[in-house]
């Protein structure tokens, strides 16, 4: 087996709370096994401009509270080009770089194993950082429980408003195509109903079951909707529903971006630390074309083929049904 000398480390894709203890982790367990490190701006796109920096133990000194990535991050479309893999490939052994640490999603993901299929003499790990939790291999995704308890403090302050005037709020929550954090976020701040992409939720079931808790003496209701519903978007649904509801005063909330920003929560840190560690590990154990990830608190290693096409996140159909009756 071949001894990797020099590594670089990554994020790509959209950020997430967790990134930079994962960092921290990959620099010190390297510089730990004797390993350079180089740490490459702005994901895929560093690494076709070149963009790399020798990093040592203090350039990762008091980054476990940040949010975001002190890397930067990027979505970059050159990096899917025959073109732009060359370039990212000569520029890393021009540098004499032998293995590489991608955090990220995905798309991450789907670069990653091109481009290590295309050169597999870089050994490539992925973690799995995305707000959104929707990679086969881990239980959790790195942000994805900071972004939820930011939803949850979010929502608990939209309940107050919507108690004092009798509302009803629709919240839109990120996720993608995933309903991770409506789902947990809905479950922690009792939310009325909620809507994942995941299953096909008839409006007039809603209709119904809103009217009903105003018979009950709700004073607010609170309908969370992930922004990959399929009913087209939070302000189509509020419309549907306004129709068939008059007793509430109907309000809607987009919380977008916020809910990628803030500092790691204490899991996102552990788990972030634990997989950056992980990660360095099991290049110099010579894996490559693998993600870390975490499954019944034990680090697992899958293969990034299955990473990307098998999926975990069937939705927990016992934790929707406790949501409803939890609600009632
Ligand atoms: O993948 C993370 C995520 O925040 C998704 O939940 C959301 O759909 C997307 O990224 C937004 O991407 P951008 O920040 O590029 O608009």
């Amino acid at each position: 087996m071949q001894k990797i000398s020099k590594l670089a480390v990554l994020t790509s894709g959209g950020d997430a709370p967790g990134m930079n203890p994962c960092i921290r982790a990959v620099v010190r367990t390297a510089i730990y096994n004797g390993l350079n490190v180089v740490g490459v701006k702005q994901g895929y796109k560093g690494l076709i401009e070149n963009d790399m920096y020798d990093m040592n133990k203090r350039s990762v000194s008091n980054i476990l509270n940040l949010g975001g990535t002190i890397l930067k991050t990027a979505r970059c479309l050159e990096f899917r080009t025959d073109e732009g893999m060359e370039t990212a490939y000569q520029n890393l052994k021009a540098q004499g770089i032998d293995a590489l640490v991608v955090i990220g999603g995905d798309g991450t993901f789907t670069g990653a194993l091109r481009f290590s299929k295309k050169y597999p003499d870089i050994q490539i790990i992925g973690v799995p950082g995305t707000i959104d939790n929707d990679l086969y291999g881990s239980t959790y995704t790195l942000g994805f429980d900071t972004a939820t308890n930011t939803v949850i403090e979010a929502i608990d302050k939209i309940r107050d408003t919507a108690d004092a005037h009798d509302r009803l709020f629709f919240i839109e929550v990120m996720g993608r195509d995933s309903g991770a954090i409506a789902l947990r976020a809905g479950i922690s701040c009792g939310a009325e109903a909620i809507l994942l992409p995941e299953v096909e939720t008839a409006i007039a079931d809603l209709i119904a079951s809103i009217k009903t808790g105003h018979l009950n003496k709700k004073s607010s209701s609170i309908v969370i909707v992930a922004e990959g519903d399929k009913h087209g978007g939070v302000y189509d649904i509020a419309k549907m529903v306004e129709k068939e509801v008059e007793h509430y005063d109907i309000k809607v909330t987009i919380l977008g971006h916020l809910q990628r920003g803030g500092s790691p929560s204490s899991f996102d840190r552990i788990l972030g630390s634990r997989l950056g560690f992980a990660a360095v590990n099991a290049l110099i154990a010579g894996e490559t074309q693998h993600m870390v990830g975490l499954r019944a608190n034990e680090i697992v290693l899958t293969s990034l083929e299955e990473a990307l096409t098998s999926h975990e996140f069937k939705l927990e159909d016992d934790l929707m049904q406790m949501a409803h009756i939890l609600s009632i």
